[in-house]
């Protein structure tokens, strides 16, 4: 399998929304998310951190198979969102993408990258205690954090959701 990883591009967004939704098929049936009614990151979003430099695609053979990207609230870096192609998963993509974010909010003086996740599938909150995030308790919630907690709360059960932290 020949991977490369590379910053994400404006042309890329329409294959990265592609990627989100049919990714989003691994929680069908889990009662987490209403796969039918989500809505993919906007444009907007991509954008924002495409020009922030931390917005990043795996290719696989030239095909974008997945992608990582977050932006910087104040100090700290959060990584938004990480989806891979269901065609590529379980190859250690996901986990090279987050590495490559966590690497570039460092280069960017980040002192800690943070993620909101679902606490049971064990691609959510256990994939990334994995790679060394640890949940971050809810009193210790930045005001961005909980901005993020209030618009997840129209759509989800925030009892199955938790913030992560790395230090950087
Ligand atoms: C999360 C996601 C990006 C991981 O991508 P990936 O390329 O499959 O991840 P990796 O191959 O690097 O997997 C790393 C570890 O995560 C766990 N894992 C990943 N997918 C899993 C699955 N379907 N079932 C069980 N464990 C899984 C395993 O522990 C795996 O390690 P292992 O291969 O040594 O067993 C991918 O599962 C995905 O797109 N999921 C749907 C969207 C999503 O949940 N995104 C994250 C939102 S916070």
């Amino acid at each position: 399998m020949r991977l490369e990883l590379r910053p994400g591009r404006a042309g890329d967004v329409f294959r990265l929304q592609e990627i989100e939704r049919a990714a989003a098929e691994l929680f069908r049936g889990s009662g987490l998310i209403d796969i039918d009614a989500m809505a993919v990151a906007a444009i907007g979003d991509h954008s924002a951190s495409i020009e922030q430099g931390l917005s990043f695609v795996a290719e696989v053979e030239g095909r974008i198979a997945g992608f990582a990207f977050g932006e910087m609230h104040f100090d700290d870096a959060y990584l938004r969102e990480v989806d891979v192609d269901p065609a590529y998963q379980k190859r250690g993509i996901g986990a090279a993408l987050v590495a490559r974010f966590v690497e570039a909010a460092k280069a960017k003086g980040a002192g800690a990258v943070y993620l909101s996740t679902f606490r049971t599938p064990p691609w959510n909150a256990p994939f990334y205690a994995q790679l060394g995030f640890s949940e971050a308790p809810h009193g210790d919630y930045l005001p961005w954090m909980t901005a993020i907690e209030t618009e997840q709360a129209k759509l989800l059960d925030l009892n199955t959701r938790v913030f992560m932290r790395l230090g950087l």
